[in-house]
């Protein structure tokens, strides 16, 4: 089965909406820890909308599993990672304005930056993953930086319209993720997966990590934190059956 990664940014969304101290996302990743998450990822954003740095030094001292840093690559937040050390960073396009990351990293578009961005972190021992559209040309392009992983968009899957679309859309996944697999890189994905969309993908053999967020918050608010992890991890292991 699949590793869990689970995305606590949308519990600091809640509690910037007051600019209060709850709810605390590092108690939330403590809550996905005990239901079996076996990461915790959040994006510390340019414009620090919900995640900020002492959330980061936080769960730098607390996290008991994997930690993965969603970041821009760029100079800031290098040193951002430095100072913290995540285990993992995922480098994702960032624009100020939107919604959430719209699309993936246009690899081949920024070579120089990401390579040099990669290979600093490596250097610091922190493993690094791409996050890209699920498209074989960004594929090779991502394992030409030196990166190890790649982290495949599922947004424009998740957001089909039609069965067909949605088969299309779900079949160049697979197809990236044979490509790198082949590549002999590590593959996740994740963006708009929930607790129906989820099972198409938790099925694909060659992905070992998903990355879910937003639909896990929304859940959790209605029916608590731990549940709505172990409600997604079962849903996981059955559509890996
Ligand atoms: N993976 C990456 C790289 C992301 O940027 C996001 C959104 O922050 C997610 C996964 C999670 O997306 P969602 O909140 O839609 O589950």
């Amino acid at each position: 089965m699949q590793r869990l990664g689970v995305n606590v940014d949308h519990v600091a969304t809640l509690r910037q909406a007051r600019r209060v101290r709850y709810p605390d996302p590092v108690t939330a990743a403590a809550l996905a820890e005990l239901a079996g998450a076996d990461q915790i990822t959040v994006h510390l954003r340019e414009d620090r909308r919900h995640i900020q740095e002492r959330d980061l030094r936080l769960l730098r001292e607390t996290c008991q599993v994997m930690l993965n840093l969603e970041m821009a690559a760029s100079d800031d937040m290098l040193k951002v990672a430095w100072a913290h050390k995540p285990d993992l960073a995922t480098l994702v396009p960032e624009r100020r304005e939107e919604i959430t990351t719209e699309g993936g990293l246009d690899v081949n578009g920024m070579r120089e930056l990401v390579k040099r961005i990669t290979r600093s972190l490596q250097d610091a021992h922190i493993a690094v993953s791409l996050f890209i559209d699920p498209d074989l040309e960004q594929v090779r392009a991502a394992h030409k930086t030196g990166a190890q992983r790649v982290e495949l968009h599922t947004g424009a899957y998740c957001e089909a319209a039609t069965e067909e679309a949605r088969t299309r859309e779900l079949q160049r996944v697979v197809d990236a993720a044979r490509t790198a697999t082949r590549l002999g890189m590590r593959v996740a994905a994740g963006h708009g997966l929930n607790y129906e969309n989820v099972k198409p993908v938790a099925a694909i053999a060659e992905i070992e990590e998903l990355n879910i967020g937003h639909a896990i918050v929304a859940r959790a608010v209605l029916v608590g934190f731990e549940r709505a992890v172990r409600e997604m991890l079962e849903t996981m292991r059955h559509a890996a059956r």
